[in-house]
């Protein structure tokens, strides 16, 4: 059947009734895992590990190998984009992500330049192209970008951030300085989700992980407009593609988010899944929201939280996640279990009832 052919992370993200919820996680590539770890080792730039495309390659695929999720997120960070728009970046080890000098002036604003991602990152064409033919259809390959404001707090702070007080000020004394910077951002940020998708991304999630550090007024005006410029310059070439928003501590804004205009809500752990299908509507789908944390606990304590989730979300457009991204030192055979626990999820559910 033709309808076979195509993922079921797909399928669920479009709507379509599906045998059971897919099943990912954020930060699916990463730290918690030792063969991650020690190719870190061999390769210690993060911009090389996910620059050089022989090696995202090889990260993107290692969960994949392992635990065969039902999507495949490529291997890169929200940052990636800037230093094609103008701003270089690195990440170093125990600090994070570094942005010197910060973005903090008009002059380095109106010194932006917009993305060419052809020029720029010809890496992500071999990235994708690659991850598609090794996951054919047995999983979806996910893109990924940064939303304005989460990546104006990145080149504005110029490193994380506890309270965000640099970008603050600046949107509360110098609102048009940061809506310009918001504005360039969007648009470098709408050619890159467009081009991923180009390359072969079947399902595309914004994270604009800090819009949760907004008052609801200010997301409505430096958050919620610019992830809705994205997404309509996205969906005016690319109908087709379901894109999911992300943001972390959301339960504020959770509304707010059904409002950018993307297909799929990424819901955080803070809030009940029952509660979130009811405050978003029936039209759009929902992911998540096991705390990353969870997996730290025994085998059956997931087990049950991974079914409590998955009833609460009552079947369509729902994707199995966690309610942010796998954290550093989990067991490795626990995320094997959260894998195999969601894909066996109608049998144990039937079961339990
Ligand atoms: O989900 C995936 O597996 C794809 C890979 C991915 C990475 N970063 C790889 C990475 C994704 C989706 C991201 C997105 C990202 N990057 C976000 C949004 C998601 C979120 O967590 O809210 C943010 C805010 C960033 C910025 C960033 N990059 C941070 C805060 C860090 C961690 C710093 C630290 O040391 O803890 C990074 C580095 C980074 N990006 C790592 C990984 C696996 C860890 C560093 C490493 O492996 O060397």
């Amino acid at each position: 059947m033709a309808g076979e052919q195509v993922p079921l992370l797909l399928r669920a993200a479009r709507g379509e009734k599906v045998e059971r919820p897919p099943v990912w996680m954020m930060r699916q590539a990463g730290r918690y895992m030792k063969i991650y770890r020690d190719l870190r080792e061999k390769y210690p730039s993060f911009r090389e590990r996910s620059e050089n495309p022989d090696l995202a390659i090889e990260i993107s695929l290692q969960p994949w190998k392992a635990f065969r999720p039902d999507g495949v997120i490529m291997f890169s960070d929200i940052l990636t984009p800037l230093p094609g728009m103008g701003i270089p970046f690195d990440i170093v080890e125990q600090k994070g992500p570094m942005i010197d000098p910060p973005i903090r002036s008009k002059e380095q604003i109106d010194n932006m330049r917009p993305l060419d991602p052809e020029e720029s990152l010809p890496f992500i064409k071999k990235i994708l192209g690659t991850l598609r033919q090794e996951v054919g259809n047995e999983a979806a390959v996910l893109g990924f970008v940064g939303s304005p404001w989460t990546l104006a707090a990145y080149a504005v702070e110029g490193k994380s951030s506890k309270n965000y007080s640099v970008i603050k000020r600046m949107a509360f004394s110098e609102p048009e300085l940061l809506h310009k910077l918001l504005g360039n951002i969007a648009d470098s940020i709408a050619t890159y989700v467009r081009y991923q998708i180009d390359c072969g991304a079947q399902v595309v999630q914004l994270f604009d992980s800090w819009a949760g550090q907004l008052s609801p007024i200010d997301y409505d005006t430096f958050a919620l407009p610019y992830q809705q410029r994205i997404v309509q310059q996205v969906k005016e070439t690319h109908p087709d593609t379901p894109l999911i928003l992300y943001i972390s501590g959301s339960a504020g804004v959770l509304e707010r988010m059904g409002q950018s205009g993307v297909d799929i809500v990424s819901v955080d752990w803070t809030v009940d899944m029952t509660e979130a299908r009811r405050r978003l509507g029936p039209d759009i789908g929902v992911q998540g929201n096991i705390d990353p944390c969870v997996l730290f606990g025994s085998k059956p304590f997931i087990r049950e939280r991974i079914l409590d989730t998955v009833k609460k979300a009552s079947g369509a457009k729902h994707i199995l996640n966690l309610g942010h991204g796998i954290l550093p030192g989990t067991p490795e055979e626990n995320a094997e279990f959260y894998f195999e626990t969601g894909k066996n999820v109608n049998e144990l559910l039937s079961l339990s009832n």
